[in-house]
């Protein structure tokens, strides 16, 4: 089901949430998508969860696998100087604003609510983890393997750790692999093919190469206009290739009235309040194939998916799902409804505090059954011109 169509100029990105429920139920009142029940029995054995997925993590260890030859000997390392992942990035983006404990990022200060310490850092590389389970172990799903003209540029915009990027450097050892983000938070030591550059995504996008696949995640939060950065990401893809958009959907959507009356319902309205008060939509991501169409990409495909947070749905593929993701949430809760809520919205650091232990409490107690839908939407830049 297609979102309505995005105004050519600037989208008319609404400040409520147009939901798409899976099984195009009534939007007032969504209904449980496919294979989200809950479960009532808590009692989990999540200990042998890992058995269930061999191939999830055949996978995962596939680009970590020992080399027989254990020197440092291998004409594809080189000289580390070389591919120092922030060679671009001047000495002052490493001088990170700290608040309150956590340290964010210093070009374009202020620009993005995140932190971006280790502690996010592992976050976002749990996070990662979250995708590849969702997605079966693959890193894309856009049609790229064999792409008439082959794989030689690929851009991740929005990197965060750069783990998406490296793992995908190592899987095509053929393409080049740019990654770019506000913060220079990747590793020094990455495949030979993958680079990081400090940029802002939301300038106009100046690269001296067409890129074969344009890819980011996870980037609900991060820009005022989704469907500019998705109109630069067209200009920027050569014809025949892609751009593919991994997302997640804020607030947290409920299946039942579990969710009615409590502090996370009243979260997800202040939330929703506060980033648009800061000029932002987390709502936009069942948008993006409509804006993906308007900006001139063809055969769109758009595919949903559900992380129940915490381990309320039945299945032990949803529980660890859950599990993670409930991991996920706590973790960004404090840093991301502090930021938006004071400097949106005006309110008291009290306040928020109060509120969260509300809402961790609701997370924590598997009675409040929500989950965070997931968006992953590709398309081809059309071969002819527009
Ligand atoms: C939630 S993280 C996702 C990271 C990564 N894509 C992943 O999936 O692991 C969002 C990332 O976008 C970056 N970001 C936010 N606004 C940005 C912008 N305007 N330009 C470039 N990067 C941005 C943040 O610094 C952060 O690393």
């Amino acid at each position: 089901m297609d979102s309505p169509a995005p105004n050519a100029a600037e989208p008319s990105d609404n400040v409520h949430a147009t939901h798409d429920y899976p099984s195009g139920g009534d939007q007032s009142q969504p209904s449980t998508p496919a294979g989200l029940t809950s479960s009532s029995s808590d009692t989990l054995h999540l200990i042998n969860l890992t058995v269930s997925f061999p191939e999830f993590y055949t996978r995962l260890t596939k680009s970590q696998q020992v080399d027989s030859d254990l020197s440092d000997n291998d004409s594809a390392i080189g000289d580390p100087s070389i591919y120092s992942s922030t060679t671009s990035a001047r000495a002052s983006v490493f001088n990170f604003v700290e608040e309150n404990g956590r340290t964010y990022h210093r070009f374009r200060a202020g620009k993005y609510d995140l932190p971006n310490d280790e502690r996010e850092q592992d976050r976002l590389d749990l996070q990662h983890q979250l995708f590849l389970l969702t997605l079966s172990g693959e890193l894309h799903l856009a049609p790229i393997k064999d792409l008439p003209g082959g794989l030689h540029n690929v851009l991740d915009f929005g990197t965060g750790t750069g783990i998406w990027a490296i793992e995908f450097a190592n899987l095509f050892p053929s393409a080049n692999v740019l990654g770019t983000d506000l913060s220079p938070i990747q590793p020094q030591f990455v495949p030979p093919n993958c680079h990081f550059e400090v940029d802002d995504a939301e300038d106009s996008w100046e690269f001296s190469q067409k890129f074969d696949y344009i890819h980011g995640r996870a980037m609900a939060t991060c820009f005022k206009s989704h469907f500019k950065v998705i109109r630069s990401a067209f200009g920027a893809v050569r014809p025949g290739g892609y751009l593919e958009l991994q997302e997640f959907m804020l607030p947290f959507v409920s299946i039942d009235d579990s969710i009615k009356g409590t502090s996370l319902e009243r979260w997800g309205d202040l939330i929703v309040k506060g980033s648009h008060a800061l000029g932002k939509d987390w709502t936009r991501a069942p948008k993006y194939k409509a804006y993906m169409k308007e900006a001139g990409f063809e055969d769109v495909v758009e595919h949903r998916y559900q992380w129940p947070v915490g381990t309320w749905a039945r299945g032990q593929r949803m529980k660890l799902l859950g599990m993670w993701c409930r991991e996920d949430y706590l973790s960004a809760l404090q840093a991301v409804t502090l930021a938006v809520l004071t400097r949106g919205l005006g309110m008291s650091v009290e306040d928020i505090e109060l509120l969260l232990v509300g809402v961790r409490d609701d997370i924590k107690s598997n009675r409040v059954h929500i989950y965070v839908p997931i968006y992953v939407v590709y398309g081809r830049k059309p071969t002819l011109p527009v």
